[in-house]
């Protein structure tokens, strides 16, 4: 019977997470962004580490502290997040829990764009690359590549679609149709590719620690 390895069942494993919304600059004072407070991501943080592992944690902008032992990466822009992503590698698991706006700003004004008498200034958009897609794909890619899926209908069917589709191991599906963006409370499945579990509503430090459980068991296969 080994204590250290019963209360720290990710020691010595690498876990990288990415959390909250991701800010697009469309000119010096404007940005496009989301309603994600990164809350559920930084508890996965928090709670990958209180298991033992190194976790590299690349927030968007946030307004939460770091959670002990973490190495946190601050990024802006889901192109810097990208980036901070893949100098993060290697990892041995990684939970993609950050809302990456899907669109930036295709040009990026220099100069704050003005009104023009009533007539409204176009705003051409670009889309940004799918992080966790390009992750998963990587041959280099963390053996366990979780992705999450904020839904606001059909919810599980979303979800197992979006698993197949971007490759990812597991997907967190989670219903956004209340007011779970900021909230404290998390309802959600975790669909594998072998069926769907259920949870009940919890506190999102509670989806947290038992998503890391399920993680630890996971790595534990080896
Ligand atoms: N994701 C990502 N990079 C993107 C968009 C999404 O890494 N450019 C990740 C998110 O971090 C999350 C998962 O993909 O883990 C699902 O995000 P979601 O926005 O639900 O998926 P999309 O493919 O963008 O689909 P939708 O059109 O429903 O927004
Ligand atoms: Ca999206």
């Amino acid at each position: 019977f080994d204590e250290g390895v019963q209360h720290r069942p990710l020691f010595g494993r690498h876990i990288l997470v990415t959390a909250g919304p991701t800010h697009e600059p469309i000119d010096p004072v404007r940005y496009i962004a989301n309603r994600s407070s990164g809350k559920q991501g930084f508890a996965i943080a928090e709670a990958a580490a209180a298991a033992g592992a190194r976790v590299t944690l690349v927030a968007g902008p946030v307004t939460l502290a770091t959670p002990p032992g973490v190495d946190r990466i601050d990024v802006e822009s889901a192109r810097e997040m990208a980036d901070a992503v893949a100098a993060a590698l290697p990892a041995d698991a990684a939970v993609m829990v950050a809302a990456v706006a899907d669109w930036r700003a295709r040009d990026y004004a220099a100069d704050k764009i003005k009104k023009d008498g009533g007539q409204l200034a176009p705003l051409p958009l670009a889309e940004n690359p799918d992080i966790l897609a390009t992750l998963a794909a990587r041959p280099d890619r963390p053996r366990l590549v979780v992705g999450f899926a904020a839904e606001t209908s059909d919810v599980v069917a979303h979800a197992m679609a979006k698993r197949v589709r971007k490759g990812a191991d597991w997907i967190v599906a989670n219903d956004v149709s209340g007011d779970v963006m900021g909230g404290a409370d998390n309802t959600v499945h975790l669909i594998r590719a072998d069926g769907v579990e259920n949870w009940p509503t919890l506190s999102k430090a509670d989806v947290a620690r038992r998503l890391i459980e399920h993680i630890g068991e996971e790595l534990a296969n080896d």
